[in-house]
């Protein structure tokens, strides 16, 4: 993890941090995106603290494609090609279908499926691997997997996160002549200020560390150089 370069989005918080808190701790430098910028800003100092001369930000919307360039440019030039790609920034509107607006349908779908697509996009245009190969890790959810229960008022969610599985395979096919391996964690209930507010009074047993497990080892070639095109459905409350 070593010579590791991770860029993740939605890094200033919940999963997305407990992301970035793994890779540190495993020897690699993170680059964080997310819109809030007193947030993002308290994280990185924090994280910066610890791990000096390791850790790259920007404050902004991944669903804009002029600032999913410029991220990747900071980081860039900040911290060297990155290696790994989490699209982990994602959010929910709860409203019924008759109450949606089109609005809020195209703002999930465009924060939470095209935005991960923007940035795989960046990332492919980096080219092929010149050493070791590289990985993109979607995070989708298991409202986003064929069968699970859906809750009412979250459609535009499950269509986005459905979208997601979808984007992985085809981006594992394309990846594949770039030496770019594409896969995605479906978690359920995750301890974060999302699940507290999508569905109140839920227990979740897996919390935002559980799931950073996975993305390392999704990103560790040692460990899953055979493992692309794949979606890991995390059933933890089971
Ligand atoms: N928690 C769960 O139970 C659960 C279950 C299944 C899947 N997931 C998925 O896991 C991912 C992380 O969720 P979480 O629970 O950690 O949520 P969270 O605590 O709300 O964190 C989401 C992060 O994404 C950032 N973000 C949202 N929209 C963005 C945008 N347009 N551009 C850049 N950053 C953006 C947020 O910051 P700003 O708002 O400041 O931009 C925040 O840092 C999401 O994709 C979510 O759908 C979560």
């Amino acid at each position: 993890m070593r010579e590791q370069i991770a860029m993740i989005t939605g890094g200033a918080k919940g999963i997305g941090r407990a992301c970035a808190e793994a890779f540190l701790e495993n020897g690699a430098r993170v680059s964080l995106i997310s819109r809030n910028s007193s947030e993002l800003e308290s994280s990185s100092q924090s994280l910066s603290k610890t791990y000096p001369g390791k850790v790259s930000s920007l404050s902004g919307d991944i669903s804009h494609p002029e600032t999913v360039t410029a991220w990747f440019e900071k980081t860039r030039k900040e911290l060297g090609t990155p290696t790994s790609l989490i699209n982990n920034a994602g959010i929910f509107i709860n409203k019924s279908v008759q109450e949606q607006s089109l609005e809020d349908w195209e703002k999930v779908i465009r924060i939470n499926l095209t935005g991960s697509f923007l940035c795989a996009q960046e990332f492919f245009k980096l080219g092929k691997a010149t050493t070791s190969s590289r990985t993109i890790v979607n995070i989708s959810s298991l409202a986003g997997i064929r069968g699970t229960e859906k809750f009412p008022g979250l459609s535009s969610y499950v269509a986005s996160k459905f979208g997601v599985v979808g984007l992985t395979e085809a981006l594992a096919v394309e990846g594949k002549a770039l030496g770019i391996r594409v896969n995605c964690i479906a978690p359920g209930a995750v301890d974060t200020e999302m699940l507290r507010q999508a569905i109140p009074g839920m227990k979740a047993k897996a919390t935002p560390k559980d799931i950073a497990k996975i993305v390392l080892f999704l990103c560790d070639e040692n460990k899953s150089a055979v493992v692309t095109g794949s979606t890991i459905e995390v059933f933890s409350n089971l």
